[in-house]
């Protein structure tokens, strides 16, 4: 039969299933996962989104069941945004270092349900809360530029990221990319009495058209783009000057968004990092696979099962995924 005296054949350890699951270098497991999960004021039933078929915007009751639910699919960590009332919005986002604004009730709320059993990750970023849509505060420039003020908005995270820390966060996760946010937040939770609270950076968070269905999401007053403060998505070598400074700031995790359009960024920032590296798979690759499912373009499971693996495949220690709870269950058999 063997016409091809040859003394390599890879093909050896790809003939049963049990050989290549013996042979296989990558293994997802639930505990990778970490869900996002949207809470929002003011409404009496969950609320789905669009453009993310299968997400919801959350009440209260429906965030703890969605919260036990992934729990009990072996997830131990979601990460929580806030979507106040128009009204409550303003040119500071104030609602989001509130006691009663809707993250922080919110964070009280799991913390107090769940306690130390699920991690609490919650989005330090102003984005949501202003109503102007940016991450920051804004400011005129000497030449009549309105810009989003780096310093003035740093402030503005370390009282949310304290705020946040009061009501019960194990993690904050700033997300906003201004310089020095990740150094100002440490200093500002230890003084405050929490230097147990860790820090997850948004290391390298491009400006992405990935993140449109995000903003859905989360009923974004934006106009225009972020590109004064998020990358450009044609540079790396940035990335890995932001992921060595966060490292320097003090974060407990760089991270890498979107995932699977920038998996060159994640290898590389996976190969120099000495602190958990984690990647953000975004709205955007929701959609896009939801989409070409539901068409039949696709077979979808397996294409979402495929898509989190390269992430891990490429170095993420911990994967962000609106679909946490499906591929968890999916691991579980
Ligand atoms: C900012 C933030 C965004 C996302 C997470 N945190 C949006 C943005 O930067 O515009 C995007 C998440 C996604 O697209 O799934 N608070």
């Amino acid at each position: 039969m063997a016409d091809y005296d040859l003394t390599r054949r890879p093909r050896r350890l790809r003939q049963t299933p049990a050989i290549r699951d013996f042979v296989t270098e990558t293994r997802l497991h639930p505990a990778d996962f970490i869900l996002p999960v949207f809470i929002a004021d003011g409404i009496d039933a969950p609320r789905e989104i669009p453009s993310m078929p299968g997400v919801y915007q959350h009440t209260e009751d429906s965030l703890v069941e969605i919260c036990r639910e992934a729990l009990d699919a072996g997830v131990k960590c979601v990460d929580l945004f806030g979507v106040p009332r128009e009204e409550d919005k303003d040119a500071t986002g104030s609602v989001a270092v509130r006691e009663d604004g809707v993250l922080n009730r919110a964070i009280a709320l799991l913390r107090k349900e769940f306690g130390d059993e699920l991690i609490i990750m919650t989005d330090t970023c102003l984005d949501e809360f202003t109503d102007h849509g940016h991450c920051g505060v804004l400011v005129t420039d000497a030449h009549g530029r309105e810009v989003v003020d780096n310093d003035a908005t740093v402030d503005i995270y370390c009282d949310m990221a304290v705020a946040q820390a009061r009501a019960g966060a194990h993690i904050v996760s700033p997300s906003g990319m201004m310089d020095g946010q990740i150094a100002a937040i440490r200093e500002a939770l230890d003084n405050a009495g929490y230097q147990d609270v860790a820090i997850m950076a948004y290391s390298a968070k491009y400006a992405s058209k990935f993140f449109g269905p995000f903003r859905d999401a989360v009923g974004s007053s934006l106009k225009g783009d972020r590109r004064t403060y998020q990358q450009d998505p044609a540079n790396v070598r940035e990335s890995l000057l932001e992921a060595e400074l966060d490292v320097a700031e003090g974060a407990d995790f760089v991270m890498v968004k979107p995932a699977l359009p920038y998996l060159d960024v994640l290898a590389k920032i996976a190969e120099a990092s000495p602190v958990p590296v984690a990647a953000y798979q975004v709205s955007g690759e929701y959609a896009m696979l939801n989409a070409a499912g539901q068409n039949g373009w696709i077979d979808y499971e397996e294409t979402m099962m495929e898509a989190l693996m390269s992430i891990k495949r490429a170095g993420a220690d911990q994967i962000f995924t609106y679909y946490a709870i499906e591929a968890a269950k999916r691991l579980n058999g």
